[in-house]
């Protein structure tokens, strides 16, 4: 199945499980959960902002590194940055923080709250080099909204 069915299949389940349910975690969790299995990502998970740090929310995969501060890694550069980062190869990535040695790549999608400030930030990472483009951003992108209308 080519990479937009499947984010327009993930879509719909999201949406489906984001129906009249406003529990910041459990909605989290199974949005993560969707990514994983549906696209196939080694990793994925959120970090949410908590008294200026980013905090490891729910994920799925191995477990990872719990804080990171504003512009560490590609997740704090996103922060910092208020946008999306593809990384094609995270040894490229200067300062990129090695949570599992299996992580080849890697796409951070900001999610802001409805006063347009940086709520989290959703990682997903791949064992592949190279696996996220512009598709993944204009999907995830479009996930981050539904997050900041329906969940924030
Ligand atoms: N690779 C991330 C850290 C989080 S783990 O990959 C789950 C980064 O450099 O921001």
């Amino acid at each position: 199945m080519k990479k937009e069915n499947k984010y327009e299949y993930s879509l719909s389940l999201i949406k489906a499980v984001l129906e009249g349910e406003k529990d910041l975690i459990a909605n989290l969790g199974n949005i993560a959960s969707v990514l994983k299995y549906e696209m196939e990502i080694f990793w994925v998970g959120f970090y949410i902002l908590k008294e200026n740090e980013l905090v490891l929310g729910p994920f799925q995969g191995p477990s990872a590194c719990t804080r990171i501060a504003m512009g560490r890694g590609v997740c704090g550069a996103a922060w910092q940055r208020k946008d999306t980062i593809i990384v094609e190869n995270v040894h490229d990535f200067p300062g990129h923080i090695a949570c599992n040695t299996a992580s080849k790549s890697e796409i951070v999608v900001p999610v802001f709250d409805k006063n347009k400030d940086i709520a989290m930030v959703l990682d997903l990472d791949s064992d592949h080099l190279g696996y996220f483009d512009e598709i993944d951003k204009k999907y995830l992108e479009e996930i981050s909204d539904l997050i900041t209308l329906q969940v924030l």
